[in-house]
Formats: C-alpha cells, sequence, structure tokens
C-alpha cells in the first residue's frame, strides 16, 4: 500500500557523484507518489533526506555541520509533523548506520545505497511516532531498478546500468559502500531507454561505477559494447556514459565511438595519476603508457574526441617526480577537463595505512601547480572550436545574466549565447540548435545562433 503524504512537503538535499544524485531523483519519484510536495529549503520542508557522499572527508564534515545547523530552523506555518523529520541516506548512511543516530539525535531514519525502496515505509513508521530508525542493508539482492524518478530535465535522462565496483583503488571507499558490481538486466535497460526515447529524451546518460564491466556478473563476460549499439540503435540525439575504468574500456567499446552515431565525442577516463609507481601502490592495475595506448586509439577512432579525468594529488608517498609525471601526462593527453582532487584519508582502505611524506603545505602547492595546467589545457581545446558551428543543447537561462542561455556542446563544453532580440528563452530551452563560437574561454564558449 502507497504511504499517504499529501500534507507534507519534502527537501533532498544531495551530496557527491552522479549516481547519488540519479538515486535522488528515485526518492523525489517515490515520494511524489505518496503525495509529498517537493520544496528546495529547509524552511518549508516538513522531511528533509540528505543523501550522502563519502568518497572525501569533506563531505562528512559538511554533512555534520548541515545537519546540525537545521536543528534551529522552526518548522513552516501549518506543518503538520509536530518536528521536522531527518532522514540520513547514501554512502554515509550504509558506512556509518546507527552511529550517525548516536552522534545526532534529533536524526529520526538512516537508510544505506542499497535499499532507497524503503523510504517512504520508513517515514510512515516516524509519522506513527517510531523515532531512531536504522535500516541499513549488506548489498541488495535485486538491482533497484523499479523504482519511479523525477527528473531535472524532460530532455535529459540518468539511466543507472550497474552499481558497485570491484576494483579496490586502494584509496577509495566506494566497493565498501556501494559493494560488489551488479549489472542490471539488457532487457530492463533497453525498456527504460526506449520510454525514454517516446518521452523525447534527448540526452542519455549510462551511469555506472564502471560501466565497462557491464554484464560480467550477469553473462560472464562484460557485454558493454553490444548495449551500447543497442542503446545506439533507439536513435537518441546524445548518448553519453560514465564512468570507466581505463583497465576495462575493451577496443570494442572504443570501437564504438566510431560506429555509434548517437555516442557523444567525449570520455571521462579517470587517469588518478601519472607515475608507474604511484599508480601500482593505488592499485590502478595499468601504467602510464598502456593508458597513453588507450587515449591513442580513442583518438585514431575520433580525433575530435574531448577526454576528462580526474586525478589525485598528494597520494601518500608521492614524491615532487612523481607528481612531474601527473603534470606531463596532463600535457601529453591535452584534457579538455579535469576533476582536481587532494587525497583524502579514508577509515577503512589499505592507503590510509601508508604514511604521507608530503606536508599539507606542499600538497596544496602540488595542487594549484596542477590546477594551472588544467586550465591551460582546457583552454588550448576551447580554443580549437573558436570560430567553429557546434550543436548546443541549451539547458537554462544563465544564473548570472537574465539575457544568457546556457547549454551543452557534444563535447560536454559549457556555451553561453545571448539571446537574440524579442525572442523568449523557453523557445530555446530543451532544444539542440547549431552556435557559431565566438569566443573561446578556460571553462566555457561563447556564441551566437548560426544564421544569425
Ligand atoms: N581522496 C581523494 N580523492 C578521491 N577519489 C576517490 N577517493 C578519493 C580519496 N580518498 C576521487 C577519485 C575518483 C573520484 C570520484 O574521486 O579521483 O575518481
Ligand atoms: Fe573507487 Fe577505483 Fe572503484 Fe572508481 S574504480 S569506484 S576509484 S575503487
Amino acid at each position: 500500500m502507497t504511504a499517504d503524504f499529501s500534507a507534507l512537503t519534502f527537501f533532498v538535499v544531495t551530496y557527491g557523484c552522479q549516481m547519488n544524485k540519479h538515486d535522488s531523483e528515485r526518492v523525489c519519484g517515490m515520494l511524489e507518489l505518496c503525495g509529498a510536495t517537493e520544496v528546495s529549503c529547509f524552511e518549508e520542508a516538513d522531511v528533509v533526506v540528505f543523501m550522502t557522499c563519502c568518497v572525501r572527508e569533506a563531505a562528512d564534515v559538511r554533512l555534520y555541520g548541515q545537519v546540525a545547523s537545521i536543528k534551529n530552523i522552526p518548522l513552516r506555518e501549518g506543518s503538520p509533523v509536530a518536528k521536522r523529520i531527518i532522514c540520513i541516506g547514501g554512502c554515509i548512511g550504509q558506512r556509518d548506520g546507527a552511529e550517525l543516530i548516536n552522534r545526532m539525535r534529533h536524526v529520526d531514519v538512516v537508510f544505506g545505497t542499497f535499499n532507497l525502496g524503503v523510504l517512504p515505509g520508513l517515514i510512515s513508521r516516524v509519522l506513527a511516532g517510531e523515532r531512531g530508525i536504522v535500516a541499513v542493508q549488506q548489498e541488495g539482492s535485486e538491482f533497484p531498478t523499479s523504482l519511479p524518478t523525477v527528473r531535472e530535465h524532460a530532455w535529459a535522462a540518468w539511466l543507472p546500468i550497474m552499481i558497485g565496483c570491484n576494483n579496490f583503488c586502494t584509496y577509495c571507499i566506494v566497493p565498501y559502500v556501494r559493494g560488489r558490481e551488479k549489472s542490471r538486466p539488457m532487457e530492463d535497460i533497453i525498456a527504460e531507454a526506449r520510454r525514454y526515447r517516446d518521452e523525447g529524451v534527448l540526452e542519455l546518460t549510462l551511469l555506472g561505477q564502471n560501466v565497462n564491466s557491464y554484464g560480467r556478473d550477469l553473462f560472464g563476460e562484460p557485454r558493454f559494447a553490444e548495449l551500447l549499439r543497442e542503446i545506439d540503435g533507439l536513435g537518441f540525439p546524445r548518448l553519453r556514459f560514465a564512468t570507466s575504468h581505463p583497465k576495462d574500456i575493451s577496443d570494442e567499446v572504443i570501437a564504438a565511438f566510431g560506429t555509434c552515431k548517437s555516442l557523444m565525442p567525449a570520455l571521462h577516463l579517470p587517469v588518478q595519476h601519472g607515475s608507474n609507481r604511484i599508480l601500482k601502490l593505488m592499485n590502478r592495475v595499468y601504467t602510464r603508457e598502456a593508458y597513453l595506448e588507450k587515449v591513442a586509439k580513442l583518438r585514431s577512432v575520433r580525433p575530435d574526441i574531448a577526454l576528462s579525468t580526474d586525478i589525485i594529488v598528494g597520494f601518500p608517498g608521492e614524491t615532487e617526480e612523481d607528481f612531474r609525471e601527473t603534470l606531463d601526462l596532463v600535457r601529453e593527453v591535452g584534457y579538455q577537463q579535469v576533476f582536481t582532487f587532494i587525497y583524502s584519508r579514508r577509515e577503512g582502505t589499505p592507503a590510509a595505512k601508508l604514511p604521507a611524506n608530503a606536508t599539507p603545505q606542499e600538497i596544496q602547492e602540488r595542487f594549484d601547480r596542477l590546477v594551472k595546467t588544467v586550465e591551460e589545457c582546457a583552454h588550448a581545446c576551447n580554443e580549437g572550436d573558436a570560430c567553429a558551428v557546434i550543436d548546443v543543447l541549451f539547458e537554462s537561462v544563465s544564473k548570472k545574466d537574465a539575457q544568457v542561455l546556457t547549454g551543452h556542446s557534444a563535447k560536454n563544453q559549457t556555451v553561453h549565447v545571448e539571446i537574440p532580440a524579442d525572442a523568449c528563452a523557453e523557445a530555446y530551452i530543451g532544444r539542440i540548435l547549431p552556435v557559431r563560437i565566438e569566443e573561446a574561454k578556460t571553462w566555457y564558449l561563447r556564441g551566437v545562433f548560426a544564421g544569425e
């Protein structure tokens, strides 16, 4: 039986990766199906759901601060609850369970990454007077697919194809909180993709911690390339996927960048480090040379492919020489975008036992140098598109300027275009239109509608 939450308002706060953002869409979908109304601030919310991330320590700290601070925010006028209901889900919920309630007595519900679907039932129990409920389950037996979703945009959808990770990189907590790789049946994925296509979705992103392993647990071998080809056949204007482990991206998947019409020329391929010694300590199972070979293959199939990556600075034992190898690699690959992270020690991971050798100041200084190099590379990539006419999917009016539309190119660059005189923004949002690029900045392109 579906709970009746029609008198309730809720606010979902999301930290972390796309997988978490997608889980939040499922939480919103379930609560709306029960009649609750989504709001966008603590003040208006009877129920607050935190979807947490524990990949780096900063997110932990922020969560504790935010949960503590909402204690003092009064309920909205006419709220049907006597006390705001606070729920913590996601990776910290999974990792810390009951400890969260011991540390923060005003938290009502803790749930994990494997049992999102139980949240409405848990909220009903709180409404009936229960407090301090912990519902964290170890590895779900089934892929949590049948939950409804509320999508942020009508024209873009994320589609999880697998959850979990088997890789155990030595710095990473994800395998401990998201469990082992579990692939979703291919028919389910294709049926959901077809539904999105019929609803008019223009951009579909396949999600998983390591999508290249898709199917290994179901079929004894990865079948990601086959899945890509099937979904390509559905005819979305734009198809993307994230994330790929470099060791698992096969020649067949690389070839798909040449043959799948809808597959966009952009790939996130996290390298993490440029030094073979550190890659080994990280248990990444590839060398710098093997990574560069994959890059060369990708570029031979799709010369215009834009590459993005993740890099960690200050892994235990990193020397200045190791770090320089990272800088060199960034220049050699010429990334369009790099997500840069300072190593964060995560209790329970093998790297947490390794001694640090560089000081925080040294690490910060390396980080700043990396950011500078990354900016140079990003700018150079964008310069390559100056004067070109490129397709842009328009998503919103710019936050900074109401006269400017913002969208993304096929290569995932942010593109700003001034709204033509006498036109209204709504006429452009959710459409893919050609834009002539007039200016290339480090983090965005600026252009005009082509033909004007
Ligand atoms: N410290 C810093 N960065 C980390 N990442 C994962 N674990 C850690 C950690 N302990 C980064 C990796 C990964 C990205 C999602 O987060 O670069 O690819
Ligand atoms: Fe973490 Fe490595 Fe798995 Fe990525 S591949 S989720 S970095 S363990």
